[in-house]
């Protein structure tokens, strides 16, 4: 195994956390947090062992959503900071050996960006085409995100009579790709933070980006060729730029999100659909859903790969799912009505959904962090934090972060009634779940956790490695093994809290010289004469091993 060539494409063997500056740390008592206390917690970051930060939304903004509605792409919302403080942030995580992307919202504006009010003021404004304007509201493009507070993707524009598409909510024009001025400018932007020192972006809504229906006049040129231009743009600018793309769509159209063949697009997605079977796995207590997603997914080119994650900062959503399906995972993880968004998510965090602390929680944790793949963390969950119900829709699961059991959880010293967002209490609030206590406990989860993502980091067969399902006689064992540049790590993951039994094959032949290694426990394992190998494991247990061939060293 060439450890060297992992450094290249960064992101096959990284560790990712997604944070909210905003509800992070508060170094100055106003309630909010801000890029002075992110930089104070980067070495809780650094020994969490994570290689990445996702930075959300931190640019100016009427925060109508949470940031996802931008008013200067070129600048922080002064609450949380200054420019200047952006780039000590990246010049001291960069020093612990943390890149850092951030989140690149635009599939639209806010109503209040200085571009979309000159369009709406005149309609002879060069920013108008800037935006999508019909006469009368089309049918396209179909599909509503928010549901609960938006019957249309038009909204009447007063002035001029005229409609203007909105994919999210109507405070949020969708800009028009298919005007080269647009993406001139969405060219900048990802110029500007490159120069800032970022190493990539986390690509918001990029089927809606690239969806081009709505558009009255049509569209010649293939949109993809737009993100196919400014993925070499940004690597152009900066090699090692990652593109990381929240695309949440139909299996059969994922591969062109990479690029048809070569990979010159997303360098990575978000594996959404993996996700939601992963939870319909994990309700079930029954391998076949994410084996059978595994098989469905198309492969990743060579330089690309999955993002991996539990829980991410919107709602668990679900809507890939059959009806039946999501009526599963609810039983399981969110019945109340409460719990439950859109009809087709969960607004729950992972920790709570599994019950706390525990087996579960840690299996599925091993579980997410050993899939082939790119993990991403969300903030939080590494202690098991819970969400706070009282907050509406999703914002329900950002709640901030709970350093300790002192006042605000270390938050903020503001009064609590001046918090960005409120603390939760009780079972999963900071007087019971906080970073403070578990530092000083050895079998915290956030401890656990630590030395998972040090085993993770040190085994980029998961990462980099082909992948493959390994049958095996007990519906409840999900086991695979991973490939790289001859070496072969596997792992089995119990998903029921029934003791389980299986025969694995590791991918040995009978004669072999073959020794294997526990990479989580001090634990024997002897290979059968045929190769296989017999694993006995716990409710919820699990196992990683990696297969030595031919008196190869073990390391550690
Ligand atoms: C996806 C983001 O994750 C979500 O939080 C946001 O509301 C929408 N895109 C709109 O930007």
């Amino acid at each position: 195994m060439r450890l060297d060539h992992t450094s290249d494409l960064w992101w096959k063997n990284a560790v990712i956390y997604c944070l909210d500056v905003e509800t992070f740390l508060d170094s100055d008592g106003d309630g909010v947090g801000d890029f002075q206390g992110l930089i104070r917690q980067i070495d809780y970051l650094a020994g969490l062992g994570v290689t990445c930060l996702w930075l959300m939304p931190f640019y100016p903004s009427p925060n109508r959503d949470d940031g996802y509605d931008v008013t200067d792409y070129y600048g922080v919302d002064p609450r949380l900071g200054t420019l200047g403080e952006f780039v000590e942030l990246v010049r001291t995580a960069n020093d612990r050996g943390i890149k850092v992307i951030v989140d690149l919202v635009v599939n639209h504006t806010s109503d209040e960006h200085p571009w979309f009010k000159a369009a709406r003021a005149d309609r002879s404004s060069p920013f108008r085409s800037w935006y999508v304007w019909r006469d009368e509201p089309a049918e396209e493009p179909r599909g509503i995100s928010f549901p609960d507070k938006e019957t249309s993707n038009w909204e009447r524009e007063d002035g001029s009579g005229q409609y203007y598409l909105h994919r999210f909510y109507r405070f949020q024009p969708d800009l028009n790709i298919a005007n080269p001025a647009v993406r001139d400018e969405i060219a900048r932007i990802v110029g500007f933070w490159l120069q800032m020192g970022v190493a990539g972006f986390r690509m918001d809504a990029v089927p809606f980006l690239l969806e081009t229906e709505g558009i009255a006049e049509g569209v010649e040129d293939d949109p993809h060729h737009f993100l196919r231009d400014l993925r070499a743009f940004a690597t152009r600018r900066r090699g090692e730029t990652m593109l990381l793309g929240e695309v949440n769509t139909d299996l059969k159209a994922l591969a062109r999100f990479f690029g048809d063949e070569d990979g010159d697009q997303l360098n990575v997605q978000f594996g959404f659909l993996l996700n939601q079977n992963l939870w319909l796995s994990l309700a079930r207590e029954h391998a076949e859903p994410l084996e059978q997603v595994i098989r469905s997914l198309p492969a990743a080119p060579p330089d690309n790969t999955w993002a991996t994650f539990l829980r991410n900062h919107d709602e668990l959503s679900l809507d890939k799912l059959t009806e039946s399906q999501r009526k599963e995972v609810f039983a399981a993880f969110g019945r109340r009505k409460d719990m439950q968004l859109y009809g087709h998510g969960l607004r729950r965090r992972t920790a709570a959904m599994l019950g706390g602390d525990g087996p579960r929680l840690r299996m599925a944790w091993s579980l997410m962090l050993s899939l082939p793949g790119t993990p991403v963390i969300f903030m939080g969950d590494e202690i098991g934090m819970g969400e706070n119900l009282a907050i509406p829709d999703r914002m329900s699961v950002r709640v901030p972060m709970q350093w300790s059991d002192s006042r605000n959880g270390g938050f903020s010293s503001a009064p609590a009634k001046e918090l960005v967002r409120p603390m939760r209490a009780g079972r999963f609030g900071p007087k019971a779940v906080n970073v403070a206590a578990q530092r000083r406990d050895d079998d915290s989860l956030l401890n656990f956790l630590e030395r998972l993502i040090r085993r993770r980091k040190e085994t980029p067969e998961f990462g980099w490695g082909s992948s493959e399902l390994i049958e095996t006689a007990a519906p409840q064992l999900f086991a695979h093994r991973c490939e790289w540049q001859g070496s072969t790590v596997a792992a089995v993951h119990n998903l029921s809290g029934r003791k389980a039994h299986a025969t694995l094959d590791l991918g040995v032949q009978a004669g072999d010289k073959v020794a294997i290694d526990d990479l989580l426990e001090r634990r024997e394992h002897r290979p059968n004469r045929d190769g296989t190998l017999e694993v006995e494991l716990a409710g919820y247990g699990y196992l990683w091993l990696r297969i030595r061939r031919g008196g190869e060293r073990a390391v550690s």
